[in-house]
């Protein structure tokens, strides 16, 4: 009998990374068992997540934007780290960069996105981190919430794999509602959506 294929996961990262850390907690606890992080990728040299991997043994790569001439210098080093560790599933979680149609036409369905808001609301260009959750509160929506999807050459607009709503609640500040949005619904989703994916690609290699 053959080994069960486990798909081989990167995660990329460009600040704190609880998103990753929910990651791996649930690899550990076996919600994500069709996939395995075996890399993480930061822009940012000086990203606490490029510390949550080390302490969970993964291996990682620094890419700092500002030491390529330009986004297609980026990526090429991107694909290059990618290739050599034999990616098969790319996992964007709090990554602040967006990606090129050359790079994401390359893996279709193979790349996925967390995003804190209800996707299409408060997203695209201009939406990431904080700002989502500051023009949440300025419209006065009274729901928000997490997306997990595909990554395309649409920034925010591949297709939905997983969404959850949180409520807004009277006095919210933008940093309030982060957290509640990341307890209640990315760091529940994300390694859901993740396990969802993996097991897709482990049937079809
Ligand atoms: C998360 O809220 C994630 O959804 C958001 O940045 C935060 C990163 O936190 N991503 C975006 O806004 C992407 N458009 P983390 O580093 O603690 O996971």
């Amino acid at each position: 009998m053959s080994a069960k294929k486990i798909t081989k996961i990167a995660v990329l990262v460009s600040g704190g990374g609880t998103n990753l850390q929910a990651l791996i907690d649930a690899q550990t606890a076996g919600i994500i068992k069709s996939g395995e992080i075996t890399l993480v990728v930061s822009n940012n040299p000086n990203a606490y997540a490029l510390t949550r991997a080390e302490n969970a043994g993964i291996a990682t790569a620094v890419i700092p934007g500002k030491e390529y001439k330009d986004q297609n210098a980026f990526e090429a080093k991107l694909i290059e780290t990618l290739e050599n560790a034999g990616i098969e599933l790319i996992v964007l979680a709090g990554f602040m960069r967006i990606l090129s149609e050359n790079f994401t036409a390359r893996y279709p369905k193979r790349i996925v996105n967390v995003h804190p808001s209800l996707i299409p609301s408060f997203c695209g260009k201009g939406f990431y981190g904080l700002h989502v959750h500051e023009a949440a509160l300025a419209y006065g929506v009274k729901v928000t919430g997490a997306t997990v999807h595909f990554v395309n050459e649409i920034p925010d607009g591949g297709e939905i794999i997983l969404q959850k709503s949180v409520p807004i609640r009277k006095g919210d500040t933008p940093e309030i509602l982060q957290r509640r949005v990341m307890e209640q619904a990315e760091w529940k989703i994300l390694p859901r959506a993740v396990e969802l994916v993996s097991k897709e690609l482990a049937k079809k290699s």
